[in-house]
């Protein structure tokens, strides 16, 4: 058994890691460890308590002064108790009193990982099915009951966390703010967050953590290109492969909130959940809310294999569906090669040369619907344009899928362009307060996914165009934030619920479209990484990971993606050069070294290829099907980061038996020696030959010497180099 909850001790093991709590003598949950693995034995020991001024003490604390919530480490906290910390909870009961303190009531422990009611959680397999410890605490003046709800992945090390609110009282209590996940933690750190903006996501970024709060989060209606919902906690100097670090992860898309903040007596505390800001709940008499879950790790050995805990996770517990161990399919995207200006013969002259070249699937991206040659005209309108495509999209598709090739399409569901037909039927369909002009962004206008009515429609819509064309993939999009958060379907006290029911509008149309095709792929997309996060995997196993294709920028990007993300999620295309978006030229070879670090397609017409470059993606498809599965499956390893002269990367088959290096150099300077990259995923008791370099080494050898690439690369070359173990 992974947990152990006995005496008021509550212990959740994993493989390398214990996370310890116990309910004290009042009923509190004190947390008292999250680190390495240790012995089922209390750690209470460690926790001092001492009268500290204006810490107020509870009631119950009688004349003991050194006992204050406000100096506990503790599993949840809520406002107006006492404890003057950024709390995990808030609310309002009727009497308009906002303190609440949750004691301590009952547990049970479950043999299974627990789903959560309308959204993303990570499941239990029948080898690895998972433990659930679930708490559950009652407020000492209200019949507000919590439900901590502790979820256990062993072989991973990730400890999952929720929480549940029900209101077993007769009036509607308000809740202001419901967090997933509160953790006290002694000692000093650093966060590391995911941040940038469109076409320039998730740029690494560190400050200490003090008394000044560390904070960010989404306000836009999806998790964001600006802020991911994932960050670092890591103790000072450490490494990819050695210190201890912390990960936090929410299986969310959409408005989220998190913080790390220093105590008054410089314990941290660290938050992460649902944004309260602009979130205000109903919670009726009998009525239950979800908060989503937050995915926990430890490493003690740096960075690199806190990496691989979330990789492995997301791999085997959170992607669904029938291509979550299999190769996807080696797509091209027409969108970078035509945008919205193509037809019938331009696709199909573009697709049979794409399937001589060895690509396996034509995804048609955005333009092949109502009038659509301009971003500004027919989102929403999801009949195909019979004159672009030449015909009906069903013909189309059989044409294409005659070629040899699958078929995929682009839509944007939850968006609508004013000039649509379906906006004329149901202007009252699109996201806008009365009384004041919506914003537009990229011209467009949102749909209220809160709407019952709305998720109806797209449904039918949504399942008649892909059971025409017999789609083997879609490209979920999404291009634009959400503001001016109003529902006519909402009464005004909870408008505040606009945002959440926003996201699970979503999520319910994604998980009814995938119960209606079963093999459908859904990728991802949200104008790129815009909602790049771990509740998006839940519905599609793929997120194309920026509408940056550069192959420059995308390493820094691909970089930043992969401290939580494995590469099988990353959608990532060869694009043509000069680049769309920064105008740079990289060599072809290049442009697939760092496209086959994620899912590996094209976004280019091939009929404009030279023959060198013809004869490059020849040699990139073939490489691709040599060692993708080490991408897929394998271990991902930061060998040198995208802020020196030469970047590293490299992936290793869980058995060892393969690693697969690539080296882009980024910069290129007077007489510079050559760059010694680091090596590891290898055996090191095991002999490696790397072919490319003419060389067999031990293992042992090859990681401790590194990798000497003795001719000095020009800037922007990449090399690919396989080592393979010897039998
Ligand atoms: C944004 C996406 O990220 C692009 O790849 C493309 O699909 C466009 N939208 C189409 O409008």
């Amino acid at each position: 058994m992974a947990i152990y909850a006995q005496n008021g001790l509550f212990q959740l093991n994993t493989r390398n890691t214990s996370y310890q709590f116990t309910a004290d003598e009042h009923g509190v949950l004190v947390h008292t460890w999250y680190g390495a693995r240790i012995p089922n034995e209390s750690m209470a020991a460690g926790i001092w308590r001492q009268d500290v001024g204006f810490s107020p003490n509870p009631a119950d604390a009688g004349a003991d002064r050194a006992y204050s919530l406000d100096t506990l480490p503790q599993e949840v906290s809520c406002g107006g108790e006492g404890d003057f910390r950024e709390p995990m909870l808030e609310l309002t009961h009727p009497d308009g009193s906002t303190a609440a303190d949750l004691r301590y009531q009952s547990h049970e422990v479950l043999p299974a990982a627990q789903s959560l009611p309308g959204l993303p959680a990570l499941y239990g397999t029948g080898e690895e099915p998972g433990e659930t410890l679930v708490v559950t605490l009652k407020d000492t003046a209200s019949e507000l009951y919590a439900r901590l709800i502790y979820g256990v992945f062993p072989q991973q090390d990730i400890i999952t966390r929720s929480v549940t609110l029900e209101n077993r009282g007769t009036a509607p209590v308000t809740l202001e703010r419901v967090l997933s996940l509160c953790l006290d933690l002694d000692g000093a750190f650093t966060l590391t967050a995911f941040c940038g903006r469109h076409a320039m996501e998730r740029q690494p970024e560190t400050v200490p953590v003090g008394r000044v709060k560390a904070e960010f989060g989404s306000v836009r209606g999806a998790s964001s290109h600006q802020y991911n919902p994932a960050f670092l906690l890591c103790r000072p100097g450490t490494t990819e492969t050695a210190g201890g670090c912390y990960g936090f992860c929410l299986a969310y898309s959409g408005n989220f909130l998190a913080c790390a903040q220093a105590d008054q007596m410089g314990r941290a505390r660290v938050l992460l959940g649902i944004q309260p800001r602009q979130f205000r709940w109903e919670l009726g008499p009998g009525a239950v809310f979800a908060a989503p879950q937050a995915l926990l790790s430890y490493s003690g050995q740096g960075l690199e294999r806190l990496s691989h805990n979330f990789h492995d996770v997301m791999r085997e517990h959170l992607c669904r569906g029938p291509y979550k161990h299999a190769p996807r399919p080696l797509l091209i995207n027409n969108w970078e090669a035509t945008h919205f200006t193509f037809d019938r013969p331009q696709l199909l002259a573009l697709a049979r040369q794409a399937a001589a070249l060895g690509i396996e699937m034509l995804v048609l991206d955005d333009g092949w619907f109502g009038k659509r040659d301009s971003d500004a005209s027919g989102l929403g309108d999801w009949f195909p344009n019979e004159q672009k495509l030449g015909g009906t999209l069903g013909a189309f598709a059989a044409d294409v899928r005659a070629l040899g090739l699958k078929f995929g399409l682009w839509m944007e569901p939850e968006m609508v362009s004013e000039d649509s037909a379906l906006y004329r039927a149901h202007p009252d369909w699109a996201v806008a307060i009365p009384g004041r002009a919506p914003a537009r962004s990229r011209g467009q206008l949102v749909l209220d996914m809160t709407r019952a009515d709305v998720r109806d429609y797209l449904f039918a819509r949504l399942s008649a165009v892909l059971a025409e064309a017999k789609a083997d993939y879609l490209k979920w999009d999404m291009n634009r934030s959400v503001c001016d958060a109003f529902s006519r379907a909402l009464p005004a006290h909870r408008m505040g619920e606009f945002y959440h029911r926003f996201t699970l509008g979503t999520y319910e149309l994604l998980e009814r479209l995938l119960a209606a095709f079963p093999h459908l792929l859904i990728e991802g997309c949200s104008g790129g990484g815009g909602r790049f996060d771990a509740g998006m995997l839940y519905y599609t196993p793929q997120i194309w990971c920026s509408d940056n294709t550069d192959a420059i920028d995308r390493i820094s990007i691909q970089y930043g993606t992969s401290f939580f993300y494995p590469a099988c999620a990353v959608g990532a295309h060869v694009s043509a050069c000069p680049n769309e978006q920064t105008q740079r030229t990289v060599p072809f070879s290049t442009r697939a070294a760092v496209a086959m670090g994620g899912t590996f397609g094209y976004e280019l017409d091939p009929n404009t290829l030279t023959p060198q470059e013809r004869e490059a993606m020849l040699a990139a498809n073939a490489d691709y099907r040599r060692w993708h599965d080490l991408v897929r499956e394998g271990d991902a390893f930061r060998l040198a980061g995208p802020g020196g002269d030469t970047a590293a990367w490299a992936f290793a088959a869980k058995d060892k038996s393969r690693v697969l290096v690539t080296a882009v150099q980024l910069a290129r300077r007077g007489y510079a020696a050559p760059p010694c990259l680091p090596l590891r995923g290898l055996d090191p008791a095991a002999r490696y030959r790397c072919a490319a370099l003419g060389q067999t080494h031990t293992g042992a050898a090859w990681m401790a010497g590194g990798i000497t690439i003795k001719t000095l690369l020009p800037q922007y070359a990449a090399v690919q180099l396989l080592f393979e173990r010897e039998a």
